[in-house]
């Protein structure tokens, strides 16, 4: 509940001081009046008043100057100007700096009655609008901070549930080179040397990261590929290594409603592809393959020609290895990836 209204009067004239203050007080407020600028200002810089009334010519002072000083200590401070000396130069001036209402004396009671009750009607405005702002601005902070908790825990509940997609992809991949002896662990030796390779590569952090994911996934398609195409021993007729040519695209097809994979996706469906061009399955050449997975294509085939294969008479030395990625700079790889993959390889 707001109180009386609380008002100064600052005029030298007794007799207009006296006349105010009974008007005001009629009017319900309570007053303050005093003789010279400077004391008006002092006032006014101590107090807080709904409406000053200020005489434009005090002796001694200049009323602009006062009415300047009071609306830059508080710029919605409502004054009302009075002064014996009208003109419309004195008007001009009192409104431009910053007066809400001029009124030329000698005034009577029901004109400055009305000055007065518009001043005080604008002054209850603006102290209710900025009410109303501080509880919206203060409502608005409490919903920002409740979205802002929501969110977060919305965003830990989305990282477990990923995590939780990872884990099992990553099962379903183990379930999968489970079966065959000689495929166990290929996934995570690929990511293992795929990481080694982009870190040697100077890629940042999140791209390592992001090939480290592809690379764990990369085989995932072959879940769709028959068990006997798929470990068969000896050497595929064409139409199984068609079939076997599509682990890529059906690897994006599973992985494709994961949208948190981002262009993880994107490097697995390029695994394949070879750098002059003659991959799959898209057979897209050179610089145009996602990097990482020219990266996770040296590591697949590293890894793959370091593991037993059934159809192999015997197991590759590493120093086979290596020279069977050397034979292929330029036509199957990268030479930059393969170039990082000499630097390191001896830590394999
Ligand atoms: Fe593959």
């Amino acid at each position: 509940m707001e109180g009386p209204s609380k008002v100064l009067v600052i005029d030298d004239e007794e007799i207009i001081r006296n006349f105010l203050i009974d008007l005001l007080v009629d009017q319900g407020c309570t007053v303050k009046a005093v003789a010279t600028g400077e004391a008006g200002y002092e006032t006014a810089m101590n107090e807080d008043f709904d409406l000053i009334i200020i005489d434009f010519m005090l002796p001694g002072d200049d009323g602009l100057n006062i009415i300047e000083h009071i609306r830059r200590n508080d710029p919605d401070a409502i004054i009302i100007v009075i002064t014996g000396y009208n003109s419309i130069e004195n008007m001009r001036g009192a409104l431009r700096a910053g007066a809400f209402d001029y009124v030329p004396k000698p005034f009577d009671l029901e004109q400055m009655t009305f000055a007065v009750r518009r001043a005080l009607a604008s002054r209850h405005h603006v102290k209710t609008n900025k009410r109303l702002m501080k509880e919206v601005s203060g409502q608005n902070k409490i919903l920002e901070e409740k979205v802002q908790e929501r969110t977060q825990k919305l965003q830990v509940a989305y990282e477990d549930l990923k995590n939780v997609y990872l884990r099992i992809i990553t099962a379903l991949i183990s379930a999968m080179e489970a079966k065959d002896s000689y495929t166990a662990h290929h996934s995570e030796n690929v990511a293992k040397y795929s990481v080694a390779l982009a870190k040697e590569m100077m890629l940042p952090s999140d791209e390592v990261e992001l090939i480290d994911r592809a690379a764990q996934l990369h085989d995932i398609g072959k879940i769709g590929i028959l068990d006997m195409v798929l470990n068969k021993p000896g050497k595929l007729t064409e139409e199984e290594f068609d079939q076997i040519k599509q682990h890529p695209l059906k690897a994006g097809e599973i992985l494709k409603p994961l949208d948190f994979l981002g262009s993880a996706i994107q490097l697995v469906t390029h695994h394949h592809e070879r750098y002059d061009g003659r991959g799959y399955p898209f057979g897209t050449p050179g610089d145009q393959i996602p990097l990482g997975a020219r990266i996770i294509a040296v590591a697949d085939t590293y890894d793959a020609i370091m593991s037993e294969r059934p159809y192999r008479v015997r197991q590759f030395t590493k120093e086979e290895c290596i020279e069977e990625i050397r034979k292929n700079i330029g036509s199957q790889f990268d030479p930059k990836v393969v170039a990082a993959f000499m630097r390191i390889v001896d830590n394999f």
